[in-house]
């Protein structure tokens, strides 16, 4: 017999249907070389100007061999997690054990090591939407049951309540994403500590923990000298979860951890599943350069003036000329009501003027859209005119 026709995994059917709109959008030809002359991509959180050369050095230096064994298979090695650990102890006063440090390559694999370590089979794990596009599948790829919450939708802030409606006996994790893509907010430290109560009564009428995925990618982009009050401080059965992608803004390069808090009970149990579970993603270890270079890499962080900048020249201007916007606390992404209910089609009208944004029907907000300061001074500033002649032209 012939065999004409490729064999495809069942469990790539589900994934599709979750993700595989939104894949299919950003591998579209014109939205991947949205770039050139006069236009204006706002679309990824994607650096557009050159890498400072303090970086490119320190990568030089990470790739440089001093050793036999400089290249060698690397796991989570002794001198990056012991700089992890001191970085995380100065920055938030919580004694991190370098044991209880996992490196990962960036939020994608941080999130995902921790749900295969945690969750499982007929577990479900809540998120809150509008979401980062890949929690549910995520959570599903893990074998779990995504659970969606919305945010209150005029502060977008937590809903505590839709929360504790939402957490079950089945429930054994939630992913609280702050400073918050797509939105900008901070959750304050009162809604950290009521959801830590919520989540604790539950974990002991269930029998078993309820973990909090900490997924802080943009913890150290905070506007305005903002307090940022970290859940993992709140809630003992948290992972800080972070990825130097935001802060070096360099999301090619895969780099980040997972750190077990000192306040974990039995963190020590945790050791194995969650090395485990970084062996059998497929080796999910970052590559020795980048291991060798953490030193540097941490102490490295972005020019946030510069992007706050952006963000104070168009969130004005837009509001000026009609549009509803949130103005974020932190993040690259400033969130803007389209004027038209239709998210793509005003996505299509302001390509029509070289700008590129991101629709919101790809991220559960229909209806609007994001913009990422990450977006040259250069595109910001001439993005500016053409909002207008966007807006002016679907009012007409
Ligand atoms: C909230 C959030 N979590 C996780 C990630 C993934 O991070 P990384 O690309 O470093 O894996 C991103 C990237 O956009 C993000 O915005």
């Amino acid at each position: 017999m012939t065999i004409e026709r490729p064999y495809v995994s069942p469990r790539m059917g589900v994934l599709f249907d979750v993700i595989g709109p939104f894949v299919t959008w950003a591998s579209r030809p014109d939205v991947r070389s949205a770039s050139g002359p006069g236009i204006a991509n706002f679309m990824f959180g994607n650096p557009h100007d050159l890498a400072p050369q303090v970086y490119v050095d320190a990568l030089i230096r990470g790739s440089t061999p001093t050793s036999a064994d400089h290249f060698a298979y690397k796991m989570n090695e002794t001198e990056a997690t012991g700089i992890v650990a001191a970085s995380l102890a100065e920055r938030f006063g919580l004694p991190f054990d370098a044991e209880d440090v996992f490196l990962t390559n960036g939020n994608f694999s941080g999130l995902s090591i921790c749900l295969h370590a945690v969750t499982g089979s007929g577990d479900e794990v809540v998120y809150v939407s509008p979401p980062w596009f890949f929690y549910e599948t995520l959570i599903l790829e893990s074998g779990s049951t995504p659970v969606r919450v919305p945010a209150d939708q005029e502060s977008w802030d937590l809903d505590l309540d839709a929360i504790a409606a939402a957490v079950g006996p089945r429930t054994a994790a939630i992913i609280i994403n702050s400073p918050n893509n797509p939105t900008g907010r901070i959750y304050p430290r009162e809604t950290i500590e009521a959801l830590a109560r919520i989540l604790a009564e539950a974990g002991e009428r269930n029998g078993r923990p309820i973990y909090l995925l900490s997924d802080e990618a943009y913890n150290r982009i905070v506007y305005d000298g903002r307090e940022y009050p970290t859940p993992v401080a709140s809630y003992p059965w948290s992972f800080y979860i972070y990825t130097y992608a935001k802060t070096h803004l360099a999301p090619g390069l895969r780099f980040g951890y997972v750190a077990v808090p000192p306040t974990m009970p039995g963190r020590e149990d945790l050791r194995g599943p969650l090395l485990l579970a970084q062996v059998a993603r497929g080796w999910a270890f970052p590559v020795a350069p980048l291991q060798h270079a953490i030193g540097d890499l941490d102490r490295i962080g972005i020019d946030l003036d510069r992007l706050q900048r952006r963000r104070d020249l168009l969130v004005p201007a837009l509001r000026d000329q009609g549009y509803d916007v949130v103005e974020p606390e932190g993040t690259f992404y400033v969130i803007v009501r389209s004027p038209i209910p239709d998210d793509q089609a005003f996505f299509d009208v302001l390509v029509g003027h070289d700008v590129y944004v991101l629709p919101g029907s790809v991220f559960e907000m229909p209806g609007w859209f994001r913009l990422s300061v990450t977006a040259s001074d250069d595109m910001c500033e001439r993005s500016v005119p053409a909002f207008a002649k966007a807006i002016a032209e679907v009012r007409s």
